[in-house]
């Protein structure tokens, strides 16, 4: 069996027709952690930027796949390519690197007993971190601390009422606060990445409060007619600026809120998203602005 986990340039290394996506970012895809010991043959990997979650993924990949199975990995040189091959070579093994396009690209065949993978599993999985009381796992959004935009925007959520959505929840900090209020009746957490929707069900017992893996560009079953959004919406997809995303959140807010329901966004203060608040909500203000960040509220 051969899977892809991501999307890597065809043009550097093509999965092969019929490969599993493996991506947590990719809703409907198998969880590379479920894949038994040995199950793959070949399997491509996008690596991720952050070199916890990488090591996470490149040795859950090692340890899915048969011995002398081919795993090639590959990664831009400036977003964790450069040390690719050195984080490969250390789980034992002879690693081919070749570089393109700005990638490093590293292929190797699964020694028979690969070295320190259940260490770079252990560093990267899924915990309860003390600092912040919640779970979380390296590679969700702002894993290990609160983003300074969702601070300002908590300040910000006094007077929500029935039901709702957290759009891009995260680990879920936004809906725990929107949740203090006994006036919310039930509460949508959404999010593309699978991890995060993960440590949001973890951190949010409230039984008010509903789980959602979705990519919110698209139509996300069962929201509608809703009373209140709560979002610190995305600007980055695969590691690019994308204001497009944040712009696409807005409007899906907009689609999702009963006629009078209540949007309140956090962006950083460099995002032009004023004029398409004031374009698909009937009135839209700024509520607060520091520390680079604005508070918007949009009423449809
Ligand atoms: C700026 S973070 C905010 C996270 C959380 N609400 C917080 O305040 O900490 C944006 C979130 O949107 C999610 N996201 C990105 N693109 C998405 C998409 N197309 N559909 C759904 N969620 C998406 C990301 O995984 C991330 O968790």
């Amino acid at each position: 069996m051969e899977a892809v986990y991501g999307f890597p340039p065809p043009e550097l290394a093509m999965p092969g027709s019929g490969a599993r996506q493996l991506s947590p970012l990719v809703p409907g895809a198998e969880a590379i952690e479920d894949l038994p010991d040995g199950a793959l043959t070949r399997l491509v990997i996008q690596a991720p930027p952050g070199t916890l979650e990488r090591r996470y993924v490149l040795a859950h990949g090692l340890r899915a796949l048969e011995p002398d199975g081919v795993l090639i990995a590959l990664a831009p040189k400036t977003k964790g390519g450069a040390r690719l091959g050195a984080e490969l070579a250390a789980f034992g093994g002879e690693v081919r690197q070749d570089a393109r396009r700005h990638h490093r690209i590293c292929q190797l065949r699964r020694p028979a007993h690969p070295a320190g993978v259940a260490d770079a599993i252990a560093a990267g999985a899924p915990r309860v971190l003390p600092a912040l009381c919640l779970w979380t796992q390296p590679g969700v959004f702002s894993w290990d601390r609160i983003d300074p935009g969702t601070r300002l925007l908590l300040g910000h959520l006094a007077g929500l009422a029935g039901r709702g959505a957290d759009l891009g929840c995260g680990l879920g900090v936004l809906a725990l606060r929107a949740l203090e209020s006994a006036a919310v009746s039930d509460l949508v957490c959404a999010d593309i990445d699978r991890r995060a929707v993960d440590a949001a069900r973890r951190n949010i017992t409230d039984p008010r409060a509903r789980f959602l893996h979705a990519d919110l560009r698209g139509t996300a079953p069962g929201l509608e007619g809703l009373d209140f959004i709560v979002m610190n919406p995305p600007f980055h997809d695969a590691g690019q600026e994308d204001r497009g995303l944040g712009l696409a959140f807005i409007a899906a807010a907009a689609a999702v809120l009963r006629r009078g329901g209540v949007c309140r966004m956090v962006a950083n203060v460099a995002l032009p998203y004023e004029g398409r608040m004031k374009a698909v909500f009937a009135q839209a203000r700024l509520v607060a602005q520091g520390g680079g960040y604005k508070v918007y509220e949009g009423v449809r």
